[in-house]
């Protein structure tokens, strides 16, 4: 793969980033991951959006205008002959001797590179994912794009132990998101619940398309948050991201959602999405 390097174009045999950058020692480091189908970037205005508010939220200088930003995107796509996959982009608060306390005036440090998959036929879908509940266990501005995914990593980890695909972190008795996505539910009066924005939660691009397309179709949305014990009463129950686009979750905690499988308004809910984005 060819990788972007502070403004190089590099093979990523070559790629350097220093040993005291800060993303590396303190986790002081913005990413986003934008899903890319057909060569089209899905849903690339809400994730610079949100690019830019996670930077000024920690205060790294934006390393890049509007223009240069979606002109990066459209070069690595090129360069790296990428269709399907997705685009990873990191910028960190740059690199100085560890320190707690850091200098005004550092250079951020700019990566991406690409990760070649099918998007769209993700095997998944069919079956649907099992979840288990964890403790929320992440830092409270979980709105900021970070770095500091250890949790959400030893998180996953334990799910694949137990034989599940991903986890539903569990704060106050009620569900923030999974490990990697956004979570919600359909009642069984077809009403889409997902829990309403704050800073428990990352404020998920696919989720506000969802949003979208479901008032769009004429579905009831509530924006508020939901038990554990509520989705596993739900008729559906799905996660939401730029990587899994709409996923449907089967099981939590080893108890089947329903009759165990996908349900329908998962389904129309994820092909109303594919067609509103691509
Ligand atoms: N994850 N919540 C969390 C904790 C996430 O990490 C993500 C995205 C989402 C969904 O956001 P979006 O729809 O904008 O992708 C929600 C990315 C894909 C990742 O870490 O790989």
């Amino acid at each position: 793969r060819i990788v972007y390097v502070n403004g190089a174009w590099v093979d990523e045999t070559e790629a350097k980033v220093s040993v005291f950058d800060r993303g590396f020692l303190f986790a002081d480091a913005i990413y986003e991951v934008t899903a890319v189908v057909g060569g089209k970037l899905v849903g690339y205005a809400g994730h610079a959006e949100r690019l830019k508010r996670s930077l000024d939220s920690i205060g790294i200088p934006h390393p890049f205008t509007d223009e240069s930003l979606l002109a990066l995107h459209r070069e690595i796509l090129a360069r790296n002959n990428l269709t399907d996959g997705a685009i990873y982009l990191q910028i960190s608060r740059g690199a100085e001797d560890r320190d707690f306390f850091y200098s005004d005036d550092l250079t951020p440090t700019f990566v991406m590179f690409t990760q070649a998959r099918p998007v769209l036929d993700n095997p998944k879908w069919k079956t649907g994912i099992a979840v288990i509940t964890m403790p929320e266990g992440r830092w409270a501005n979980r709105q900021i794009k970070t770095v500091q995914l250890l949790y959400s990593s030893l998180s996953k980890m334990e799910a694949k132990r137990q034989g599940a695909d991903d986890v539903l972190f569990v704060e106050d008795g009620v569900i923030t998101e999974s490990g990697s996505s956004n979570a919600h539910i359909i009642t069984k009066d077809g009403t889409l619940v997902t829990r309403a924005l704050s800073n428990a939660l990352l404020h998920g691009i696919t989720r506000a398309s969802i949003l979208d397309v479901a008032r769009n179709a004429q579905i009831k949305v509530e924006e508020r948050g939901f038990t554990p014990e509520e989705a596993l009463e739900a008729a559906e129950v799905f996660i939401s991201s730029a990587g899994a686009f709409v996923m449907p979750v089967v099981s939590i905690d080893g108890k089947a959602i329903g009759d165990g499988k996908p349900g329908p308004m998962t389904a129309r809910l994820r092909d109303l999405y594919i067609e509103y984005e691509l």
